[in-house]
C-alpha cells in the first residue's frame, strides 16, 4: 500500500494514476453536480483499489441529490447510452466502443480509456426481511457509506469542484485496507444480505487480507442458521462465477471449503488438494489460450468448475441446480469420456481424440494430464486442432469418390499430413486409397 498515512486528499493521487480523460470525466461529473445544487462522489471499490496502488476504471458515482437527473444531463451531454434503474435509484452511462470523436463534441473521455460509469442517488437501504432486495430512500453520502458491505468498501473520494479529492472514510477503511483486515460495519450485514459472505472471501483471497474476527464469527453464525439458503439460485450463481473469476479462483474455493459453505451451495463439489491443483493449472490453460486467441470466447468458469465435479451424477446435480444448460452438460460428460483415454502418440490420434471436445473440456484435459507450458500440448491448440487437409471433398469427387466416402479419405489425408507431413499429393494418393477401401468394405 503506497500510503504510510491517512491521505486527507487524494487529488495528486488522482492525477498520477489516470490518464487525462479520464480525470476530465471525474472533474466534470463534479462540476455540473455541483451546478445542479448537488455533490458528486467516487465510491467503493474505485477508492479502495486506488489506495491500494492498483487503480481500477471501474468507477461507481454516488451524487447527494438525484443520482438519475445527473446522469441524464451527462448522458445527453455526452451521446452516451442511458440505462436507469429507478426502483434501485440508480443510472449507467454507456459509451459504445468508437473512434475519438473530433474536438467539436462535448465528450471528454474516449471509450479506449473509459466505457462505463455507473451514478446512484446517495441512499440508505432497509432490508423488509433477511436476504430480500432492498427498499432505499435518498440520504446523504454518510448515510450511503454506512450501509456498505465492508469498511474498506466504504469510503468516498469528493468531486465537488471545491473539494476535489477529499477522502471520505467514516468507518476506518483506511485504517482496515493498512492493516489488511475485512470487517462489516454493523452485526446484521450478513443477515441484511447473505451475498456479502461470498464477497468477504473474495476480498480476502484477492488481496491476502484476513477476515477480521467478529466478521469472521458473524459468517459463521449466517452459516449456522441457514441464511445462504434464502438466497435466490441465480445470486448465489452470480457470487460462484465471480470467485471463479478472481486471477487466483482456487484461493476463495479453498477458503469457502474450509469454512463449509461450500456443502450447503454445492454438496457435489468436491475440493481436496488434488483437485484444486487441477483447477489451478485449467486456470493457467485457460489464461494461456484465451491470450493465443482472444477472439474464442471460453465458458471459463464452468470449465473451472469440471476440475470439482467427479462424475456424471455430480454434474447432472450441480447443472440442474443452477440451470445450466445442456451445452455444459455435454460439456462435462464429453471430459469425463474423453479423460478414460491413455494420451496417444500419433498427432492424428490427438485430433480424433480431442477434436470432437469442446474447447473448454480439451483444456481441462490438458491441465489434468500436462504442465502449462507443455509444447506438446500447446502444439495441439495451436496448430493440430485448427489443421484441414490440403485437398478438398471436391478433388475426391473430381476422382469418383461419393458419400460418406469422402470423409473417411479426408480424414485419412489429415492424418498422413498430422504424422508424416505428407504433401497434397501424397495426401490425394492415400485418401483414395482408404475411401475406396472403405467403400468396398461396405458393399
Ligand atoms: N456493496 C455492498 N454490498 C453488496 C454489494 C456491493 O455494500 N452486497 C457496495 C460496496 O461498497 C462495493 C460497491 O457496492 O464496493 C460496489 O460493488 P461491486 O461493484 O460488486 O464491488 P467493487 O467494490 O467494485 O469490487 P470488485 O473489485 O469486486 O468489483
Amino acid at each position: 500500500m503506497p500510503f504510510q498515512q491517512k491521505p486527507l486528499n487524494l487529488a495528486k493521487e488522482l492525477e498520477r494514476k489516470f490518464p487525462a480523460e479520464v480525470l476530465s470525466t471525474l472533474r466534470e461529473v463534479g462540476k455540473f453536480a455541483s451546478q445542479m445544487g448537488m455533490t458528486a462522489y467516487a465510491v467503493g471499490g474505485f477508492v479502495r483499489d486506488l489506495l491500494l496502488g492498483t487503480p481500477t476504471l471501474d468507477i461507481d458515482i454516488v451524487v447527494e441529490g438525484n443520482g438519475i437527473a445527473l446522469a441524464q444531463k451527462l448522458a445527453q451531454m455526452w451521446q452516451a447510452d442511458l440505462t436507469v434503474h429507478e426502483r434501485f435509484l440508480t443510472a449507467t452511462l454507456q459509451w459504445r466502443l468508437r473512434e475519438p470523436k473530433s474536438a467539436s463534441t462535448h465528450a471528454p473521455i474516449h471509450a479506449c480509456t473509459l466505457s462505463r460509469l455507473d451514478i446512484a442517488t446517495a441512499r440508505k437501504e432497509r432490508y423488509p426481511k433477511p436476504a430480500a432486495l432492498p427498499e432505499v430512500e435518498p440520504a446523504s453520502i454518510l448515510d450511503d457509506l454506512w450501509r456498505r458491505d465492508f469498511t474498506i468498501n466504504a469510503m468516498a473520494i469528493c468531486l465537488d469542484p471545491k473539494r476535489f479529492g477529499e477522502l471520505v472514510d467514516p468507518t476506518g477503511g483506511f485504517n482496515d485496507l493498512q492493516r489488511g483486515i475485512i470487517r462489516v460495519l454493523h452485526e446484521r450485514s450478513f443477515v441484511d444480505d447473505p451475498t456479502r459472505i461470498f464477497r468477504a472471501v473474495r476480498y480476502e483471497q484477492r488481496f491476502g487480507f484476513k477476515i477480521e474476527r467478529k466478521t469472521l464469527r458473524l459468517i459463521c453464525h449466517a452459516r449456522d442458521e441457514s441464511l445462504l439458503t434464502k438466497l435466490s439460485r441465480d445470486r448465489i450463481k452470480h457470487e460462484l462465477w465471480r470467485m471463479l473469476q478472481e486471477r487466483d479462483p482456487t484461493k476463495p474455493m479453498r477458503r469457502l471449503s474450509k469454512l463449509r459453505i461450500l456443502p450447503v451451495i454445492a454438496p457435489e463439489l468436491c475440493v481436496t488438494t488434488k483437485r484444486l491443483e487441477w483447477m489451478r493449472r485449467a486456470n493457467e490453460w485457460l489464461n494461456w489460450f484465451a491470450e493465443k486467441f482472444p477472439e474464442k470466447r471460453l465458458e471459463r468458469e464452468w470449465a473451472l468448475l469440471l476440475t470439482l465435479l467427479p462424475n456424471a451424477k455430480a454434474m447432472d446435480l450441480f447443472s440442474q441446480r443452477y440451470q445450466l444448460g445442456e451445452s455444459e452438460r455435454e460439456c462435462g460428460l464429453a471430459l469425463l469420456k474423453a479423460l478414460k483415454r491413455r494420451t496417444p502418440k500419433r498427432p492424428s490420434s490427438w485430433v480424433r481424440w480431442l477434436n470432437p471436445l469442446p474447447l473448454e473440456a480439451a483444456l481441462v484435459l490438458a491441465a489434468k494430464r500436462s504442465l502449462p507450458n507443455d509444447p506438446l500440448w500447446q502444439r495441439y491448440f495451436l496448430e493440430w486442432r485448427w489443421a484441414r487437409p490440403d485437398i478438398t471433398g471436391e478433388d475426391l469427387k473430381a476422382c469418383g469418390i461419393l458419400g460418406r466416402s469422402i470423409s473417411v479419405g479426408l480424414q485419412a489425408a489429415l492424418a498422413v499430413k498430422l504424422d508424416e507431413g505428407a504433401d497434397a499429393s501424397k495426401q490425394l494418393e492415400v485418401a483414395l486409397r482408404r475411401a475406396q477401401r472403405y467403400r468396398t468394405s461396405r458393399r
